[in-house]
C-alpha cells in the first residue's frame, strides 16, 4: 500500500550549507502550491561531492540544487546537460531521468537573474547597454540568458583582463559581448551587473564615475541586509535603482522547483517573506 503522506524528497547541496536559505524558498514554493515535498540542507565533504550525490538519489532522492563549491563537479559528473548549462559550465539543479540512475544537469542562475529583472523591476534588457563587473564562475552562469535577451551590448571588466577575454570568446557567437580592464570602462552603462566577488571583502572595482549615468540601474548578485558596497557606490553617483540578489536567488529556485515538478511557483510573496525576515 502506498503511503500517501510520503513526500518526495529535495535538497540543496554544497560546503558550508548551513546559511542556505534555498530551504526556506522552497518550503514556501510547496505550502504555496500543495506539492508534497520536502527540502533540505545536505553537506557534502569537500572530497566527496559525487558520493554524496550518487547516495542521496539511491536514498529515493527527487532532485538536488549544488551550491558553492560544487557547481563546476556537478557539470563533470551529470550524464546530459541542459544547453543553459553547458554554456554556464556549471550545474545547479539536477534531476533524475529515466530508471537506470542517470542525471540530468541544468543551470537556473541565468534566467533567475533575467526574470527577476524583466518580470519582478520591468527592466528591459532588449537593447540595453549592460556593463558586467567579474568573470568568474558566477558571471559565466549568467551570460548565456542574458545575451539571448537582445541586448545591445554587453561589456566583461575584470581585474584579470585575460578572464575576460576568454569569456568573450566563449559567447562571442551569442551576441555582441567585449572585454576591458575596469578603468577603461565607458559609459554610462543602462544596467551594471555586480559579479566579482569583491564585495565580500568590501572592496569595489576601480571604475570611472562616468559608468553610472542618471537612469543607470545598478545590480548587485550578492544579496545582504544592508545595501551591499557597490549598490552604494551606484547610488552615491546617481543610479537610478539598485536591487541585490536576492530576486535572483527566489528566481533561480523558482525555475528548479518548475523543472522538477512542472509547477511554476509564485515568487513575488517569497521575496517579500525573506526580505522581511
Ligand atoms: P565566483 O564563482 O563567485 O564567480 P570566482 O570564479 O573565483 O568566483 O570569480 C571571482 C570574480 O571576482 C573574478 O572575476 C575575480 O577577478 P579575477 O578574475 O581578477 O580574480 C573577481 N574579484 C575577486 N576579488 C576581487 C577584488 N578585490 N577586486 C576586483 N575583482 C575581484
Amino acid at each position: 500500500m502506498s503511503d500517501l503522506t510520503a513526500r518526495d524528497a529535495y535538497a540543496v547541496v554544497g560546503n558550508p550549507i548551513d546559511h542556505s536559505l534555498s530551504p526556506a524558498i522552497h518550503q514556501r514554493f510547496a505550502l504555496q502550491t500543495g506539492e508534497p515535498i520536502e527540502y533540505d540542507r545536505l553537506e557534502a565533504p569537500l572530497d566527496d561531492f559525487a558520493g554524496t550525490v550518487v547516495g542521496f538519489f539511491r536514498d529515493g532522492g527527487a532532485g538536488l540544487n549544488v551550491t558553492v563549491p560544487f557547481k563546476e563537479e556537478a557539470w563533470a559528473l551529470v550524464d546530459r546537460r541542459s544547453t543553459r548549462a553547458e554554456s554556464a559550465g556549471a550545474v545547479n539543479t539536477l534531476i533524475p531521468e529515466g530508471s537506470h540512475g542517470e542525471l540530468c544537469g541544468d543551470n537556473t542562475d541565468g534566467v533567475g537573474m533575467v526574470r527577476d529583472l524583466q518580470q519582478n523591476h520591468e527592466f528591459a534588457l532588449e537593447g540595453a547597454r549592460i556593463l558586467v563587473l567579474g568573470a568568474g564562475g558566477a558571471v559565466r552562469g549568467v551570460l548565456g540568458p542574458l545575451l539571448e535577451a537582445g541586448p545591445a551590448s554587453v561589456v566583461i571588466a575584470n581585474r584579470t583582463l585575460e578572464k575576460a577575454q576568454s569569456l568573450c570568446e566563449l559567447f562571442s557567437g551569442a551576441g555582441a559581448v567585449e572585454a576591458r580592464r575596469f578603468e577603461a570602462a565607458e559609459g554610462p552603462f543602462d544596467l551594471i551587473i555586480n559579479g566579482t566577488s569583491a564585495s565580500l571583502q568590501g572592496e569595489l572595482p576601480p571604475l570611472p564615475d562616468s559608468v553610472v549615468g542618471p537612469t543607470t540601474l545598478c545590480y548587485d548578485m550578492m544579496y545582504g541586509r544592508e545595501t551591499t558596497v557597490f549598490n552604494q557606490w551606484g547610488l552615491d553617483r546617481g543610479a537610478a535603482r539598485a536591487l541585490d540578489g536576492l530576486g535572483m536567488l527566489v528566481e533561480q529556485a523558482a525555475e528548479a522547483f518548475w523543472l522538477w515538478r512542472g509547477v511554476r511557483p509564485d515568487t513575488a510573496p517569497v521575496i517579500e517573506a525573506l526580505r522581511r525576515a
